[in-house]
């Protein structure tokens, strides 16, 4: 018998956008924060560059959404840019009231002064309007939600337990002929507790997925270790819908260092002044867009991929070293020490930097509330599809969507929770017939194996007869892994791996739909933009 644990609502994912909606519905419901590795493990800790929200008295909402949508190239949801830029402001006042300290301008001494924040710039934006804490603005939103999360005694933090797969009213009454025809919805889901290594599970009246993005299945990342997409692949098997997954976007500047691990050089560097330039020295930007280093990412990273390939370089080059040295450690001082450990003055020498896969703007289909295709089952943040980013997200404006969304969420969910509520058991858990693999060596090969042929075959650019080849090998791993899961005890990798198959096979299937080349999808056999515009959703089989 597993250990079930019961709650109002269950959040899976403890960055921006989860731990905002725990703290939004706190007042009225008991609350459970799952987190699969330590609090602070997801993408949101390690963001650089800051917050996108019209601040600045000659910027406007209207400029916010045209700079987003032609980002998008074309495939974001207008009115859905629109509401999220209109509720930027509210949201980013919300985050500092929380006690997010967000960079100021030096007061003027003038009577009457109002708080001015120091707006920063990023590809895409006409204006300035990044809020930013330095160059370590996620840090300063991760670390202050979690010290309200950790003092608020109605939210429940369960760290190192990884959501396994949602439970739907379907999984109870899987017997029953009559009720398998009535609409399903989500009550819960199993969890494997780290510690204990055990499966248990947990029942709610609303479950969230907050788990962040997929970039995980590339093998060069800027993300951390956790991103390896387990929400949209739970929300796939329990039948939801996912959205535009061909949408990969490959962050232009990562630094490439044999020690460096992933470390990303924020945009923000370019928004200040920073130029791209080969190993001889010259700037390669201005032709390849009338932007230069300011244009759009999809635009960037293929430009460093396409001289990278064409000069045989491991390598281009990000230089602010024509900027002065205390703006650069003002503005940088995370980048300035993580790269002078390296052996790198950033105040004096260029930056070697790679592309490399930085944030999904695909996934689990949901409406302006949160809702996905499952009664009773949300997803906000990176796991989700909201029409936002269209075929390339502009920066910054990721954060702003799990603030955004956190805050629709809750407003939903606040009106339809009851007070009294009859706890479900859940069906137990059953690894009667499992044993403890001794061939961990075979996940291990999968793993890599996986990463390194999403890289080469579906990467910045891409051509049909690869995504073929690359379909024919997800589907011998997903036999392997299948066959794996149902022998074996369930373990981290496995867990993910599982996962990031999953969701590579959604990668793939979509980017094989799409027979053109728009935003971050580009393919040699179809390089130029349709006529029509449509977005890539996939129905999953009825199970
Ligand atoms: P995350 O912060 O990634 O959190 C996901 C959470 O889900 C984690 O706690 C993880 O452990 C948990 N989780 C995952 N799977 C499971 C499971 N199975 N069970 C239990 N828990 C699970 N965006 C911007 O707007 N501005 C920036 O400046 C910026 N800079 C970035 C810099 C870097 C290096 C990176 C990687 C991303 C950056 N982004 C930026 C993107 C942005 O940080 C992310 O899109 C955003 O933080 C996602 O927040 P989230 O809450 O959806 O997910
Ligand atoms: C960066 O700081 O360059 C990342 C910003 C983002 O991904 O939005």
């Amino acid at each position: 018998m597993n250990k079930q644990h019961n709650c109002d609502v269950l959040i899976i994912g403890s960055g921006a956008a989860g731990l905002t909606l725990a703290l939004h519905l706190s007042k009225n419901a008991d609350v459970v924060v799952l987190s699969k590795s330590l609090v602070n493990a997801g993408s949101t800790y390690y963001a650089q560059g800051g917050v996108a929200a019209v601040f600045d008295e000659n910027d406007s909402i209207d400029s916010h959404v045209a700079d987003t949508l032609v980002a998008g190239a074309g495939l974001c949801d207008e009115a859905i840019v629109r509401y999220t830029a209109e509720n930027a402001k509210t949201c980013m006042e919300w985050l500092i009231n929380q006690g997010v300290n967000f960079d100021k301008e030096a007061p003027t001494g003038d009577v009457g002064e109002q708080v001015k924040y120091h707006l920063t710039r990023e590809g895409g934006h006409s204006h300035r309007r990044i809020l930013h804490s330095a160059d370590a603005t996620g840090k300063a939103i991760q670390t202050t939600l979690v010290e309200q999360v950790k003092s608020n005694n109605r939210i429940r933090l369960f760290e190192r337990y990884n959501a396994i797969d949602l439970i739907t009213k379907k999984n109870i009454n899987s017997n029953d002929k009559n009720k398998s025809s009535d609409k399903d919805e989500c009550i819960g889901a199993y969890i494997w507790n780290r510690n204990t290594e055990k499966v248990e599970s947990i029942f709610s009246q609303k479950i969230i997925l907050a788990t962040g993005g997929a970039s995980k299945v590339y093998q060069y990342t800027s993300n951390p270790d956790v991103a390896s997409g387990d929400g949209i692949a739970m929300a796939w098997r329990a039948g939801c819908k996912v959205a535009n997954m061909e949408f990969n976007q490959f962050h232009p500047t990562c630094l490439f260092h044999a020690e460096a691990g992933t470390f990303l050089l924020t945009e923000a560097l370019r928004g200040e002044g920073a130029l791209l330039r080969r190993p001889d020295g010259s700037r390669f930007m201005p032709s390849f867009d009338e932007r230069a280093e300011l244009a759009p990412r999809d635009i960037v990273a293929r430009a460093i991929d396409f001289e990278m390939k064409r000069l045989g370089a491991d390598c281009m080059y990000l230089d602010i070293s024509h900027k002065p040295e205390d703006f650069i450690k003002q503005h940088f001082p995370t980048i300035y020490q993580k790269t002078l450990e390296l052996g790198i003055d950033i105040t004096k020498q260029p930056i070697p930097i790679v592309p490399a896969a930085h944030y999904t703007c695909g996934g689990v289909m949901i409406d302006k509330k949160g809702k996905t295709d499952l009664q009773n089952l949300y997803a906000i943040g990176e796991v989700a599809y909201t029409g936002l980013h269209g075929a390339n997200r502009m920066a910054s404006n990721s954060l702003l969507e799990c603030l955004v969304f956190a805050k629709a969420a809750a407003e939903d969910i606040e009106k339809d929770l009851k007070k009294k509520v009859k706890y479900l058991p859940l069906p137990v858990w059953d690894d009667s017939r499992v044993t403890d693999s001794d061939e961990e060596v075979v996940i291990q090969h999968n793993w890599h194996e996986l990463r390194l042929f999403m890289w080469d075959y579906v990467g910045i650019v891409r051509t049909t007869k690869r995504l073929e080849r690359a379909l024919h090998r997800v589907e011998l791993l997903q036999r392997e892994i299948d066959e794996y899961y149902q022998n074996f005890r369930v373990s981290n990798n496995l867990l993910e791996l599982r996962n990031l198959v999953q969701v590579a096979e959604l990668i793939i299937k979509s980017a094989m739909e799409r027979k053109e080349s728009r935003g971050l999808h580009y393919t040699l056999d179809y390089p130029e933009l349709s006529n029509e515009i449509k977005t890539t959703i996939l129905t999953p089989n009825p199970l």
